[in-house]
């Protein structure tokens, strides 16, 4: 019986092979970030209040304009059609159904194209800083004829963060069968005949736009090869030159950056630590969420990630500011799962979550969330 996102984390270890469930469980060095991220949102309690009518409760809110059923995006992710076939795609799609935004990332295996193709609804794009600045010309270029509503740039990653997992696990892009994990494939036939030896195993954005890029064996090789250690805030004024539509700045810890993603012309910002997966000893979201809404004073929009498992949780990032938060992990868990109807529900348990959570503390709606639904807002 499936009641929670933890129940589809459990349902994905058994369904695909370990170095892929690892990339997503993950995060960098000794994961203090990664576990920090979710003990810090649950050590926040909510403060209950009766007697308030609730019988309304509306979950619908806006993001960058646009009406959303409720306050959560998909957060891009790298690979996830590894976690599933065409996992993008049904991501896409799962979250279309829904009315919330699905954000692709550049290191995506369905590429842009491909996701335009399978999809009626709008998605935001990712992408990261890139050596080669042609190439992020490229892709801004393929987001727009894609008709992608918005632009997210990563901010947090001018180098991989060390996985350790990922080294220790030998993850391979495209995933690859050897005698280390035959086993492990062996006893996920469902992921092999799909995956494995599926049609889409690769960089569906880097195929055919990179030399080479086919050829690249892991992860750290196409970063090193690939991510622009030197960027600084003039290349995302380049980005913000060459974008016409809405941007959307990821990887914000810190009230000064918050301030300088301001004045670099965000209409949002994510207050991310990669899922921690970068900065390991960085502190969690929840932390630092306060300070950045307070630096950013309304005239952006603050969005969160990190450690989200629960409409819970998403709670406790509207009552610190947050617009809405982005799930990550969540979703990855929830599509090797069950794919398309994993991810809806996951999507569906959170919404409950959160309906039942703005109730209970007497919070008539997304619109109405605060500082007065916790115990100690801070
Ligand atoms: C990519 O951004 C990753 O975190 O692996």
């Amino acid at each position: 019986m499936i009641q929670s996102i933890d129940d589809l984390r459990k349902l994905a270890k058994r369904r695909i092979p370990r170095a892929i469930f690892d990339y997503a469980d993950g995060g960098s060095y000794q994961e203090r970030t990664l576990r920090a991220n979710a003990a810090d949102l649950d050590a926040l309690t909510f403060r209950q209040r009766v007697m308030v009518d609730v019988s309304s409760t509306s979950l619908a809110t806006t993001v960058l304009g646009t009406e959303i059923s409720m306050p959560l995006a998909i957060a891009p992710t790298g690979l996830a059609g590894l976690f599933h076939a065409d996992g993008e795609i049904l991501g896409a799609r799962a979250a279309a159904a829904f009315g919330i935004p699905f954000c692709l990332s550049t290191m995506s295996i369905c590429s842009i194209e491909d996701v335009r193709a399978a999809t009626n609804r709008p998605f935001w794009f990712q992408q990261y800083l890139m050596r080669d600045r042609g190439f992020n010309q490229a892709l801004i270029e393929r987001a727009i004829a894609a008709q992608c509503s918005a632009l997210m740039l990563t901010l947090d990653l001018p180098l991989l963060g060390e996985r350790w997992r990922d080294a220790r696990n030998g993850l391979s892009i495209p995933p690859r069968l050897s005698l280390r994990n035959a086993w492990d494939v062996a006893t996920k036939p469902a992921w092999a005949m799909k995956v494995l030896f599926g049609k889409r195993r690769t960089f569906g954005n880097l195929v055919g736009h990179i030399p080479g890029a086919a050829g690249l064996l892991n992860l750290a090789e196409w970063t090193h090869s690939q991510f622009d250690a030197s960027a600084t805030w003039r290349d995302v004024d380049w980005v913000r030159s060459r974008w016409p539509g809405r941007l959307i700045l990821k990887g914000v810890l810190d009230a000064e950056d918050a301030r300088l993603a301001l004045a670099a012309g965000a209409d949002a910002v994510v207050v991310s630590n990669h899922g921690g997966r970068q900065l390991d000893g960085a502190p969690s979201t929840i932390s630092v969420l306060p300070e950045v809404v307070a630096a950013i004073d309304g005239r952006c929009e603050v969005l969160f990630d990190g450690g989200i498992r629960s409409g819970q949780d998403i709670a406790k990032g509207l009552a610190l500011g947050a617009r809405a938060g982005l799930i990550g992990k969540s979703f990855l868990f929830a599509l090797a799962a069950a794919g398309e109807a994993g991810v809806t529900q996951a999507l569906t348990i959170m919404r409950n979550e959160l309906r039942v959570t703005l109730a209970l503390t007497g919070t008539p709606g997304a619109a109405a969330a605060g500082p007065h639904m916790l115990t100690d807002p801070g």
